[in-house]
């Protein structure tokens, strides 16, 4: 094996601060225990309206031939949409990590959260010359698309991302169960007419080498083939949803499929000489939120992120920000797992949080009390990622901009000291 971390103890969180378990929703609980069961009420026949249209409008034929409309992709510059090695005449690169952009299936298609994120993403597209978005799934809610001219992509994707800052940025986009429920490969053939939506295959590998040679991999992998789907729906709609119930994922459905995506994922990560590397899933592997844990992840992809020292995995699926710093099985180091799952609607459920590793958590957002957040009645969050030759620089920022946490990875070539006493590690590549 060609990979070894050396035996240290590792801090390759660099700077935090904020305290991660602010509340500030303890005396707003107690005021809004009057009109709760009002709230309540409201919640239930918008859900029930919800749903109600949903099905109606499921007897009238969903597509739109809007292909027609769409702009032929041009793409100018090496690291412009459609390429997937790409040289930066910058000596850093900077990009957007979101997850769970899906929307809603009905109108207006799209959320307040998701709104409030996507300013901010302009925002940041402009201040700070992002060069592209890493979206980790559940990209069309609930039931994903039927076909590569589903209007979904119009009404939840296209016209919600409607900027011209964004254009030629791709937004690499991954699966997640929500996609599942409907078509995966008309999301992945849908690539051919966006200019910002890029998603090549089920799983697939983007590099970065910036103009000091630094470079950057990026695994982006499909962890419903590895692990199975949250319901048993396929090409169905919110009612087959709601009748087959969920569980948690308990196998993949297509065995063999499952086991060429693992091989390729030892294979890739084992190749891999990168200064720093990603791993982008749906699922996270670590989670205090709704879902937790994913066991499967566990047992299988958190050894392969440890023995090829990744940088960070990052995924989606709660919705909500995470940054956990999870020990490796020998105890000589850790792995980061951050969770980026709310630029289109939050949840504030730590029912997990005794379900990851002890002292692993090292900031959740949001926390407190919000009936409504599930249905994207709230800010979203987002998060700011930098890198160059030293470190990746990670800033948690509310769907509004507002920075709440910040943490930097060291690359995985260098040894230096960048905090004081931190002692970093060094892994020979
Ligand atoms: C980046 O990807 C391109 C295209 O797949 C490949 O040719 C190149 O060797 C890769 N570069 C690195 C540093 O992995
Ligand atoms: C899925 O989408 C692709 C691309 O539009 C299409 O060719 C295929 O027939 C669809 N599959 C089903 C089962 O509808
Ligand atoms: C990694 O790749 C090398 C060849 O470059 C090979 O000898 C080794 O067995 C591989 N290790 C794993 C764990 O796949």
């Amino acid at each position: 094996m060609q990979t070894s971390s050396k035996p240290s103890s590792r801090q390759n969180v660099i700077s935090e601060r904020e305290n991660p378990h602010s509340t500030s929703g303890g005396y707003f609980c107690v005021l809004m225990t009057q009109t709760g069961c009002c709230l309540g009420l409201a919640a239930l026949l918008y859900i029930t309206l919800t749903i109600g249209t949903v099905e109606i409008l499921s007897l009238f034929p969903k597509t739109r031939a809007y292909s027609q409309q769409t702009p032929p992709v041009v793409t100018a510059e090496v690291c412009s949409k459609g390429s997937k090695g790409c040289t930066q005449k910058d000596s850093a690169l900077r990009f957007l990590l979101i997850g769970d952009t899906g929307g809603l299936p009905i109108y207006p298609y799209t959320t307040l959260a998701q709104g409030t994120v996507r300013d901010t993403m302009i925002r940041l597209t402009e201040q700070n010359k992002v060069q592209l978005v890493l979206n980790v799934g559940d990209n069309i809610y609930f039931t994903g698309v039927a076909n590569e001219f589903d209007a979904r992509f119009e009404t939840s994707f296209e016209e919600v991302y409607n900027h011209p800052i964004f254009d030629g940025i791709p937004f690499f986009t991954i699966a997640g169960n929500h996609d599942h429920f409907g078509n995966v490969s008309a999301q992945i053939a849908y690539t051919k007419y966006s200019r910002k939506w890029m998603y090549p295959d089920y799983w697939y590998k983007f590099n970065y080498t910036l103009s000091d040679g630094t470079t950057i991999d990026f695994l982006m992998i499909d962890t419903i083939v590895l692990c199975g789907n949250t319901a048993d729906v396929e090409y169905g709609d919110l009612w087959d949803l709601l009748w087959k119930g969920s569980k948690v994922p308990d196998g993949p459905k297509d065995k063999k499929m499952a086991e060429k995506q693992w091989d390729w994922i030892a294979k890739t990560l084992n190749e891999s000489r990168a200064d720093y590397l990603f791993v982008g899933g749906h699922y996270p592997v670590f989670s205090m939120s709704s879902h937790g844990p994913t066991q499967c992840l566990v047992d299988r992809l958190k050894p392969l992120l440890e023995q090829f020292s990744v940088t960070a995995y990052f995924a989606g699926h709660d919705h909500t920000l995470q940054h956990l710093e999870v020990p490796t099985t020998d105890r000589h180091s850790h792995i980061t797992y951050i969770v980026s799952g709310a630029a289109s609607r939050t949840d504030r459920s730590t029912k997990h949080k005794n379900s990851v590793p002890q002292g692993s958590i090292k900031f959740n957002y949001p926390s407190g009390w919000n009936p409504f957040s599930q249905l994207g009645f709230s800010r979203g969050a987002l998060i700011y990622v930098e890198i160059n030759k030293d470190r990746a620089k990670f800033d948690f920022l509310k769907g509004n901009g507002e920075s709440k946490y910040t943490m930097s990875l060291m690359s995985r070539k260098r040894s230096v000291k960048l905090d004081g006493d931190e002692e970093a590690r060094t892994i020979e590549l």
